[in-house]
């Protein structure tokens, strides 16, 4: 079965100040379609900047990354970022809410950049019930706590049922009870949407739930075992 994922000899140095820092080091990596994968590793290790390779938000110093057997960064910066639209969900570890948009227009924007608009609030509102929201759609960033806006990023990435979701700590600022509905969902979503699943978890609950776990030391995989945690 071709890869929906393949990463070969990614590297990362990052020049800021002075002393390059290699980050990533030659990474190679092949994820099936359909499967779930939990990638794990210290602050620090390099997960967040290669989750931002892989989805093409980021260019690599080395190497190449094909999803659903496209070459990523053979591509143009513009038809990357429309590929990407169309192919893959990125939850931030940082959220990345618009400040101006409330909670479901956020959400809609997916399927607006697409010209997907109509039924598009519809689609919306109903993720954001899935996520125990539906009583802060018309909240702004601003005015919703942490847990709320990572729910808010994780509607908003799946809205348009990418093949490919990133998830950079999901659960990252969810309590025990808001974490299991979001892993829950997660897991739903790979199995019956059959959306290939990539997420960096602390959460070890989180982990047990995927199918391969690969963990990041010092910009290298150290460890890539089936069958979760
Ligand atoms: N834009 C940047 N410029 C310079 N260094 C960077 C940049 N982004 C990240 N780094 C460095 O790269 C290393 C890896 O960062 P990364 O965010 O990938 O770690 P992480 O494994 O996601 O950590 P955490 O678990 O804390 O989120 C860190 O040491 C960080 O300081
Ligand atoms: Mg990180």
């Amino acid at each position: 079965m071709p890869a929906m994922i393949l990463a070969q000899g990614l590297s990362k140095t990052y020049s800021s100040g002075g002393r390059p820092l290699q980050v990533l080091r030659s990474i190679d990596l092949s994820v099936e379609p359909e499967s779930f994968v939990a990638v794990v590793g210290p602050s620090g290790s390099g997960k967040t900047t290669l989750l931002g390779l892989l989805a093409g938000l980021d260019s690599p110093t080395a190497g190449r990354v094909l999803l659903d057997g496209q070459d990523l960064f053979a591509l143009t910066e513009d038809e990357r970022a429309e590929f990407r639209a169309r192919t893959v969900g990125f939850v931030f570890q940082t959220f990345h809410l618009l400040p101006t948009l409330t909670a479901l227009e956020n959400v809609m924007v997916p399927l607006e950049l697409q010209g997907k608009g109509r039924g598009a609030r519809q689609r919306a509102q109903s993720l954001l019930e899935r996520v125990g929201l539906g009583d802060r759609l018309d909240h702004y960033p601003a005015q919703l706590s942490g847990g709320e806006q990572q729910r808010v990023a994780l509607a908003r990435a799946f809205v348009h049922g990418p093949k490919i979701l990133f998830a950079d700590e999901p659960t990252g600022n969810l309590d025990a009870e808001n974490g299991g509905v979001v892993a829950s969902l997660l897991e739903e979503l790979n199995r019956e949407a059959r959306t290939t699943l990539v997420l960096v978890t602390h959460n070890p609950a989180l982990a047990q739930r995927a199918h391969r776990v690969i963990r990041l030391a010092a910009g290298r995989i150290v460890e890539d075992r089936r069958g979760g945690v």
